[in-house]
Formats: C-alpha cells, sequence, structure tokens
C-alpha cells in the first residue's frame, strides 16, 4: 500500500510503504522502533521483544525510502481487534506515517470480519485517533507514568475503506 501526502505547499514528500511483518529482518526493525520509542523516548518499558500476543498479530512495518520508521500491530480476539505497539521514529512525525500505519490495521480488521477496534490510546494521541473515527470510553487511567485513554472504533458503522 502506498500512501503520498501533499504538504500545505503541495511539495511531494517520500511515500511511505506499509507492509506486514515478512521475515526476522522486518521483526527485528519493528523491534528496533518500538525500543527508541517506548524505551529511550517514552521510558514506558525496556520490554518491546516480550508481549506473548505478538505470536498471533498482524504487525506492520512503515518505511520511507525503504528505512524502516514506524510501526503497530493488530490481534483479534473473536470481532474485536486491538490495536497496540503503534509508534512513528520523531524524524518521521507528521507527514502520514502514523495514519497510514492505522489505515492498514484498520482495513486488514474489516477484512477479517471484526465489529470493533479497541486501542489503549496515550491521551497526548487523543486527536490523532479521533481523526480516524475513534471515540473515547471509560475514564483515563495511567500505564506507566503515562496517562491512557481507551477508545473504540465502530466498524459496523464505518463505509468499507479502500
Ligand atoms: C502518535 C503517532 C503514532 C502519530 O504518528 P504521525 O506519523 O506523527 O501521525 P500523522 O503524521 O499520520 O498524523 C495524522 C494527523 O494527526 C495529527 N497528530 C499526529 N500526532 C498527534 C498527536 N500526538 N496529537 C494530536 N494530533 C496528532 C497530525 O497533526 C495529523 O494531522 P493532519 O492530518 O491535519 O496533518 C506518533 O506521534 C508517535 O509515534 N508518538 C510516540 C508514540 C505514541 O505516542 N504512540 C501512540 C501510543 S497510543
Amino acid at each position: 500500500m502506498t500512501v503520498l501526502k501533499d504538504t500545505p505547499s503541495s511539495e511531494q514528500r517520500p511515500a511511505v510503504q506499509v507492509r506486514p511483518v515478512r521475515d526476522r529482518d522486518d521483526q527485528e526493525a519493528v523491534y528496533a522502533i518500538r525500543e527508541e520509542v517506548f524505551h529511550h523516548e517514552q521510558h514506558l518499558t525496556p520490554y518491546v521483544r516480550d508481549d506473548p500476543d505478538d505470536a498471533y498479530s498482524l504487525t506492520v512495518l512503515a518505511t520511507v525510502d525503504d528505512r524502516p520508521v514506524g510501526t503497530g500491530r493488530v490481534t483479534l480476539f473473536g470481532d474485536e481487534a486491538q490495536i497496540a505497539w503503534v509508534a512513528v521514529l520523531k524524524p518521521y512525525r507528521g507527514r502520514g506515517v502514523g495514519s497510514a500505519v492505522m489505515h492498514y490495521l484498520i482495513r486488514w480488521s474489516q477484512a477479517q470480519g471484526a465489529r470493533y477496534v479497541t486501542l489503549n490510546a496515550q491521551t497526548h494521541a487523543l486527536d490523532f485517533y479521533r481523526r480516524l473515527g475513534f471515540e473515547p470510553v471509560g475514564r483515563r487511567f495511567y500505564m506507566g507514568h503515562i496517562e491512557h485513554q481507551v477508545m473504540v472504533l465502530d466498524l459496523r458503522a464505518q463505509p468499507e475503506r479502500k
């Protein structure tokens, strides 16, 4: 999948590619991005390789000019698709990489027949997820030192994403 996002000046930026992890190198690139963002940048967790759900989830890698820059993961639990580990390297933020990752994961969830998508959003990113159609549910809570909010996207209320 290719997503090209125009800047306000219409200058063309390099295309963002999103693909499922396909080999060990891709998986290592995913761990490196998780480690950079969730461990070194956010001090949230050093345990970026130890999530047991990885074994039966779809993990994607986003690249710009073949450089790994973003990732995300989705896990199916019955009719719920749960998204986690969404991260984009700092120098590549604000150019559509995170949105491209999310659109890929949401489309895949729809294709699998999921009825809704859930995630634990860091509250600084609420607007990022709201723009994608997610709504907050319940009260905010802390995971580590970072405030989070459960968010839900009802796929039954969504047109099929192309
Ligand atoms: C949140 C994150 C994944 C967004 O990735 P990104 O590549 O910068 O997102 P995009 O460029 O696709 O942004 C899409 C839109 O959301 C907005 N947006 C992005 N991050 C935002 C944030 N933290 N708060 C509010 N709006 C945000 C952008 O301005 C953009 O709006 P536009 O379409 O009007 O330009 C990225 O900032 C990140 O990795 N942060 C650190 C890790 C993290 O917080 N992960 C989420 C855990 S829940």
